[in-house]
């Protein structure tokens, strides 16, 4: 049985999406006591962006979500709560607390008077398990000074040094700064990482360790962060550095790469506070160019499939980010099926209500193409295609149906297949709306967003059959399904 809310022809069924109404970055993502909360940019009033307050959801498995009460609301002392993160204060280091500590906040407070914006960072603290934030009452905790653009700090507990660290983008450059009780900030360092590009502006910076795929599995600290451009009509707006971090001093020892290929994932948070040492991230699935005018209803914004992360050395040498949805996702796997060798070049009926794990395994190298085309009867199709001769993927959205919202979306989406790459197994995600690749072994990742009248009802894909050891595909269970 589902829900008649969630289940609009574009309402995706794995990823998170508000009941109603706009959302944007994930704010606030941690893991308390058996509970991941995830906290979003969100505005109760419409499906435009609007004066901020952090909307709430809960999940035990990071796939399910519920959705809670609005956690954090805009105040005349802060002014519109922008995004930030959280932090379990166990020891009550900031005193906030009765006895046992519990979760703090600490989040951008954005004002705009008469055509000057302001931005400040403000602290708040939860009393009940995370269900409302309360701000602290001599907010802001670091004064704006001036500055129009300071914002979305990311806070974390740096043990060796027995601190609190934050980093925050402050404009084109980002600035870390150190405390012990949250309420006093002193700044540690700044920095510009290296290949950012001009007029490149910083937002939604994380910095967090990846365990690594190599024989020690020590972790490497990676500095990850959004990038506003000038343009914004271009994918890719985001990026991340692997380095040094000293408790005051990122050190970038690697070149800047996409973290994402695709049009739609931005402002990437880690979860706070794992116990299992993962590191896992969550992105918001739009980009700025044309997230206020996608056709959907009645809410406008979602989140990506959490990812894990792992970083991996090549043989030369050079640290690689590995993405994978979580293994979560798994428990919602319904029967697979696999493609036999007459059932290429032909269309084949999907369940096009689902979300569908389209699974390719052991493609030979130098193969021309492969394409993997889903389809409705209306001839609207998104299209994935693979070479592995070219090292060349893409994603092509031209032939959606809802492309006339903005002049930039009916697009192909190219990215290369790094050469590396020691698998070009390729996992493609598709859910109503969304389309996420995790290609060569998930060190390629595209997010794209496409929009259809109708739901995706066939798949057909076009190659060799028998250049390819497997393809899996395997419907997915909807999180908004009672059972
Ligand atoms: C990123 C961002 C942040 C800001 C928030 C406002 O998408 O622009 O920099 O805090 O959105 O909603």
């Amino acid at each position: 049985m589902k829900r008649a809310i969630y289940d609009e022809v574009q309402r995706p069924q794995i990823h998170y999406t508000p009941k109603k109404n706009w959302m944007n970055d994930p704010n606030g993502c941690i893991h308390v006591n058996g509970i991941y909360h995830l906290y979003y940019q969100y505005h109760p009033f419409s499906s435009q962006w609007g004066p901020m307050h952090w909307g709430h959801a809960v999940s035990t498995d990071l796939i399910s979500w519920e959705e809670l009460q609005i956690a954090l609301y805009p105040d005349d002392r802060c002014g519109m709560a922008f995004s930030g993160s959280a932090v379990l204060d166990g020891e009550n280091t900031s005193g906030l607390f009765d006895t046992e500590g519990g979760i703090a906040v600490l989040y951008t407070g954005h004002t705009s008077t008469h055509g000057t914006q302001r931005q400040q960072q403000c602290l708040a603290v939860s009393h009940d398990d995370g269900k409302t934030l309360v701000p602290y009452e001599h907010n802001p905790v670091i004064p704006s000074m001036g500055r129009s653009d300071f914002r979305d700090p990311k806070v974390f507990r740096h043990d060796e040094s027995s601190s609190w660290v934050m980093v925050i983008s402050a404009g084109k450059h980002l600035e870390l700064y150190r405390s012990t009780d949250l309420k006093q900030w002193e700044l540690a360092s700044s920095c510009v990482l290296e290949g950012t590009g001009e007029h490149h502006l910083y937002e939604c910076p994380d910095l967090l360790l990846v365990p690594s795929e190599d024989s020690t599995g020590t972790a490497r600290w990676m500095m990850c962060v959004s990038l506003l451009k000038d343009d914004v009509s271009t994918a890719g707006g985001n990026a991340y550095a692997f380095g040094a971090f000293d408790g005051y001093v990122f050190t970038q020892s690697e070149r800047l790469k996409t973290f994402d290929h695709g049009y739609d994932f931005y402002a990437m948070q880690s979860w706070a506070n794992m116990d299992d040492g993962r590191a896992v991230i969550i992105g918001w699935i739009n980009h700025w160019g044309y997230a206020h005018v996608t056709p959907t209803a009645p809410w406008r914004g979602g989140m990506s499939i959490p990812r894990e992360l792992t970083a991996k050395k090549d043989a030369d040498g050079t640290w690689h980010l590995v993405q994978q949805p979580v293994a979560e996702l798994q428990a919602y796997h319904l029967s697979p099926w696999q493609l036999g060798l007459d059932d290429y070049n032909r269309p084949l009926p999907l369940d096009g209500g689902r979300a569908h794990e389209i699974r390719m395994e052991g493609m030979a190298a130098d193969t021309d193409l492969l394409e993997i085309c889903l389809s409705n009867p209306c001839d609207q199709q998104v299209t994935v295609r693979i070479s592995t001769r070219d090292l060349l993927l893409s994603v092509d959205r031209q032939h959606t149906c809802c492309d006339q919202f903005d002049q930039e979306f009916a697009s192909v989406i190219e990215a290369a297949i790094p050469t590396t790459a020691a698998t070009l197994d390729v996992t493609i995600l598709v859910d109503r709306s969304v389309l996420e690749v995790f290609a060569a072994g998930g060190m390629l990742v595209l997010t794209n967003l496409f929009f259809t009248s109708q739901e995706l009802d066939h798949i057909t894909v076009t190659g060799d059959g028998k250049r390819i050891d497997r393809i899996t595909i395997t419907p997915i269970r909807s999180i908004w399904e009672t059972t």
